[in-house]
């Protein structure tokens, strides 16, 4: 990573931890790319809860064990994988860094990771497939525009995308006040503070704008926009889809053969709606707390969905991954696996592919010496049992 940054490396902190790659992120980034990135919906009290979930479960190890052979190898929907964290769709990556998606990609199939392509992804499905071997999955929303989605799906198809990930949580875009304080919008708000900024980041300017503008789906849409206005309506047009419902699901299911999944569910009741619909599996999310602040964590929400739906399709979960302790606990409540969002993109700013790579190496590590020192050499034998009762904050005075 540093030498890639051709940074004088005395002035590069260690990186030893997911925190330190976003340390090394928001040195490289202007802020409001930063905060694009970090920032959350509203409040963004369902950013920080995220987080705080993982920190409040406690671990049991057993000790011991003989742990001189581990793996952290399991299966999700069938597939082999190497390591239990896929990397989530996030549009707009070359935001982050120049590489974007085909750099992501390219990381995660050295580590035998899956790569969730965004609908609104940098790069083209066709680019990230000629450039990376691993396992591909493609993100979908549930537009209004059916024809530019059938497009999508055959493009995801021709590509050996394996399965699909239908987005639910975006009826309408979240509040996020960061981005609209920054003018980072569609158009663009060139507010002078944000141009300030920009311009002590050549580098990153050099190359972000046509990470901002690409928006290769726009193919599909039949419409070869004018110009910058043009293209701004048409993606705020697409974006969000107040209108869609079960029915579009449905709709959707008829015309994707293999593994489909819904992300973004919460609750019990829509678990079980989705079961219907025929899904495969649900990614418990909450965006990133990019959408509706003051939903809970989505650790938190792992529970109630494992309960009503865990025994008929897969379980991953998304939100505040940022330690292999939090992979693991995961695990325990229900999930398969987990994706990670940002600490995905901190490496991509701070290392492009090296720097990707960098973070799932740091998690792969985490995660192996957790399974040791928990006494449960295998990722696939890890159940409910290395979890502890939540601990809870002491407040001084009230005991
Ligand atoms: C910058 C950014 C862009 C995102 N874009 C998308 C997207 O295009 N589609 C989608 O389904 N989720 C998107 N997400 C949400 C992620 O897929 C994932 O749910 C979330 O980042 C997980 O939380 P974490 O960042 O704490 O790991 C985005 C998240 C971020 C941070």
């Amino acid at each position: 990573v540093r030498a890639r940054a051709g940074e004088d490396w005395r002035r590069v902190p260690e990186l030893l931890c997911v925190e330190d790659y976003r340390r090394l992120a928001r040195r490289r980034l202007p802020r409001v790319a930063v905060d694009f990135i970090d920032g959350g919906a509203d409040s963004e009290v369902t950013l920080r809860r995220n987080v705080e979930a993982f920190e409040r479960l406690s671990l049991r190890p057993r000790h011991l064990v003989d742990v001189s052979s581990r793996s952290l190898e399991t299966t999700v929907l069938g597939e082999r994988v190497g390591l239990p964290v896929l990397i989530a769709p996030t549009g707009m990556s070359r935001v982050a860094g120049r590489g974007g998606d085909v750099a992501g990609a390219r990381a995660a199939a050295a580590h035998g990771a899956v790569f969730v392509l965004s609908t609104m992804s940098s790069d083209s499905i066709e680019d990230v497939r000629a450039a990376a071997t691993g396992s591909l999955w493609f993100q979908l929303y549930l537009w209004a525009e059916r024809s530019i989605l059938e497009r999508l799906l055959d493009r995801a198809r021709a590509a050996g995308c394996r399965a699909l990930v239908v987005t639910v949580d975006v009826p309408v875009i979240g509040n996020r006040r960061r981005d609209a304080r920054n003018g980072f919008a569609l158009p663009p708000r060139v507010r002078w503070r944000t141009a300030a900024d920009l311009l002590s980041h050549p580098r990153w300017l050099a190359h972000a704008p046509s990470a901002v503008g690409a928006a290769h789906f726009l193919d599909d849409a039949g419409v070869r926009p004018s110009g910058t206005m043009e293209h701004a309506r048409l993606v705020n047009r697409l974006l969000a889809n107040p209108g869609s419902s079960w029915r579009d699901l449905t709709w959707l299911r008829d015309r994707w053969d293999g593994p489909l999944l819904l992300k973004g569910t919460l609750t019990a009741e829509d678990a079980r709606l989705a079961v219907e619909c025929g899904v495969d599996g649900i990614v418990v999310s909450n965006h990133g707390g990019r959408q509706l602040d003051g939903a809970p964590a989505s650790i938190d929400a792992l529970a109630e969905v494992a309960e009503a739906v865990g025994d008929q399709v897969e379980l991953l979960v998304d939100g505040g991954v940022r330690h292999g302790t939090d992979v693991i606990k995961a695990r325990a409540l229900g999930a398969r696996a987990v994706l990670v969002g940002r600490p995905w993109l901190y490496g991509l700013a701070a290392g492009g592919e090296a720097g990707v790579a960098g973070v799932l190496e740091i998690l792969r590590t985490e995660i192996d010496r957790a399974l040791a020192l928990l006494g449960r050499p295998r990722f696939d034998d890890v159940d409910a049992s290395v979890l502890g009762k939540p601990t809870t904050t002491i407040i001084p005075g009230t005991t």
